[in-house]
């Protein structure tokens, strides 16, 4: 080490704050510690300038720093360049590997105030630019009026040895106003895969143990299953238990199976899966008070793939119910037009969704009104004899996002068991929502209303994109997905809005009106893989992992600050530890 400072940085206490020389590395640190991205992204900028004007050597840290705040930065991405982001190819694995998650356990731990931790990251940081040669420069940051918080060592390597080294951090001031807040709502900055890959590596782990210890704890011995939370939601439900096995089978474990049995012994003769499996008597969802009499998204059939995956044992009864249940969709939910239609909302899954407004909330949208439009919904729904829904007189739609998910169930029950009828179906609808349901405007898949319902079908929200986990249209594809990440107008930093950042509609923590949900970022990061964008997965993965950490597991979050809502903790928030499972490593 060339170089120590103990002088603590005055940050001064007027309405302006000037940091010089090599304090503006502390400076960006004491921005990204203080969460104000904003400024963290201008620090950078300025550095990134300097890097330019001097044409002194880019250090590979120099332009991850950049590329870091500005991936963590809010507003103004357009002030960073990321095109000076690093190019690792000349460096060796465990070369990168050390920089990246030196650097990334730093900026964490500095953002959740974790000095011990930050003086960990920062000796590991030292020790990365030791390695490739270079003598890093320490600077000390020291505690100040302003920053209360910051009183540990950040490391920071410079342009390398020597004056040149140093040369161009010299006479730069960042200025602040120190009222600037980051605008509340925000798409996501540009940002470069390599650079989330940093941010992912330190935490991946991190969200598999904690998802981990979730799942264990939300097991339920004498149902064998997880309900979705012990205290709101004390039942089993369809698609969440899917999730949940898809959790479970990411961590090898048997209970994806046994989970799964527990959700077909709800089967009826006839193959009709219900949406919950009461654990004690209800009712308010049809005429039964053991299950449900609507269904939901069959999620079921990629959660039996999952588990074969991991191994474990998945039985032949199984598979064949899983087919049972897509036939019975396939033979009593298909409208003339060859779409799966649903009879209620809540078979979506997306109970408050704006798309259902024409029918549930023509003069507009309010919770009270929503809840009494479904429960009188559940009145006027024809049930069979066994008490299943199968039609209804108000309300009948193909939704994107469930004709989406059953393509999908269809392909995945195709891998299963080899059966060429199953691949047909998964093409099949796949054709059909093209035909049917794509906006082109939009750019997303619409829903179609059977009966009843309005311009709402159309309501751009993040469901529509769904459709890319089949669709062979490359060009819908491409053209959906592309608003999941970058500056697409879903993308927020802690995961995808459920409504456009922009959209007048949007209400980032109420309830299906703009909030992201694990089970959905896990269905769109799949999407992502499944069109082979392995850059948009990892970039969903990077805004899900650090939005399911933040919001510590619950039901669904706020995107854009990560705040938590509904139930919490929430079983299927860990569903994300199949997300982060491939960015482990070794
Ligand atoms: C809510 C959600 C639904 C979910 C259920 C249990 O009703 O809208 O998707 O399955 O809670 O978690």
């Amino acid at each position: 080490m060339d170089e120590v400072s103990n002088a603590p940085v005055d940050l001064g206490t007027s309405g302006w704050l000037a940091f010089e020389d090599g304090d503006l590395a502390a400076a960006l640190a004491s921005f990204l510690t203080d969460g104000d991205l904003a400024a963290a992204a201008f620090a950078s900028a300025w550095i990134g300038d300097s890097l330019a004007e001097t044409s002194a050597p880019a250090t590979v840290l120099d332009r991850l720093l950049v590329g870091l705040a500005a991936r963590l930065h809010g507003a103004g991405s357009e002030s960073v360049d990321v095109a000076r982001l690093p190019d690792l190819s000349g460096f060796d694995v465990p070369e990168r590997a050390g920089w990246l998650i030196a650097l990334t356990d730093l900026a964490v731990a500095a953002a959740g105030d974790d000095w011990e931790r930050v003086n960990a990251a920062a000796d590991r940081l030292v020790a990365a630019v030791e390695q490739t040669g270079q003598a890093p420069h320490l600077v000390r940051v020291g505690r100040s009026t302003k920053w209360e918080r910051l009183t540990g060592s950040i490391a920071y390597a410079s342009g390398g040895n020597g004056p040149e080294g140093t040369a161009w951090l010299s006479n730069i001031t960042v200025f602040r106003d120190r009222h600037h807040r980051p605008p509340a709502h925000r798409p996501n900055p540009p940002v470069a895969h390599h650079v989330v890959l940093a941010e992912l590596l330190g935490i991946a782990a991190d969200v598999i143990s904690q998802a981990r210890a979730m799942l264990d704890d939300a097991w339920n011995l004498d149902s064998g299953c997880c309900y979705p939370n012990r205290y709101a939601y004390p039942h089993q439900w369809l698609w969440d238990s899917s999730f949940n096995a898809v959790a479970w089978a990411a961590f090898g474990d048997h209970r994806a199976i046994v989970e799964l049995q527990h959700l077909f012994t709800g089967q009826t003769a006839d193959g009709f899966l219900p949406h919950i499996r009461y654990t004690t008597p209800s009712s308010g969802r049809g005429p039964r008070s053991d299950r449900s009499s609507y269904t939901q998204p069959p999620v079921f059939a990629h959660a039996l793939r999952a588990a074969a995956e991991a191994g474990l044992q998945v039985t032949d009864e199984m598979i064949a119910a899983s087919g049972r249940a897509l036939d019975h969709l396939w033979d009593h939910r298909r409208a003339d037009n060859g779409l799966i239609f649903i009879v209620h909302p809540w078979e979506a899954g997306t109970d408050d969704s704006p798309r259902w407004d024409s029918w549930a909330a023509p003069h507009g949208w309010d919770i009270d009104r929503l809840s009494r439009y479904d429960r009188d919904l559940v009145e006027v729904t024809r049930f069979d004899t066994d008490g299943v829904a199968v039609w209804n007189d108000r309300f009948v739609c193909c939704p994107a996002s469930f004709n989406a998910i059953t393509a999908w169930a269809c392909a995945e029950q195709a891998a299963l068991t080899g059966e060429q009828r199953w691949a047909e179906r998964a093409a099949a609808l796949a054709e059909r929502m093209d035909s049917l349901l794509w906006n082109e405007n939009e750019g997303l898949w619409d829903d179609l209303p059977l009966v009843g319902g309005g311009p709402s079908s159309s309501v751009p929200t993040v469901d529509g994109t769904l459709p890319a986990l089949v669709t062979t249209d490359v060009d819908h594809r491409d053209r959906a997905l592309h608003q999941l990440t970058g500056c697409g107008r879903f993308a927020g930093r802690y995961g995808r809005s459920f409504l456009p950042f922009d959209d007048p509609q949007l209400q980032p923590d109420v309830y299906w009106r703009g909030p992201a949900w694990p089970n959905l970022e896990y269905l769109l990061w799949q999407a992502a893989r499944a069109a082979g964008d392995e850059p948009a997965a990892l970039e969903i993965a990077d805004a899900v992992l650090q939005g399911v950490l933040r919001a510590g597991f619950s039901e669904y979050w706020n995107p854009y600050s990560g705040q938590g809502a509904g139930g919490k903790p929430y079983a299927w928030a860990a569903v994300t530890a199949a997300i982060a499972r491939p960015y482990l490593g070794g």
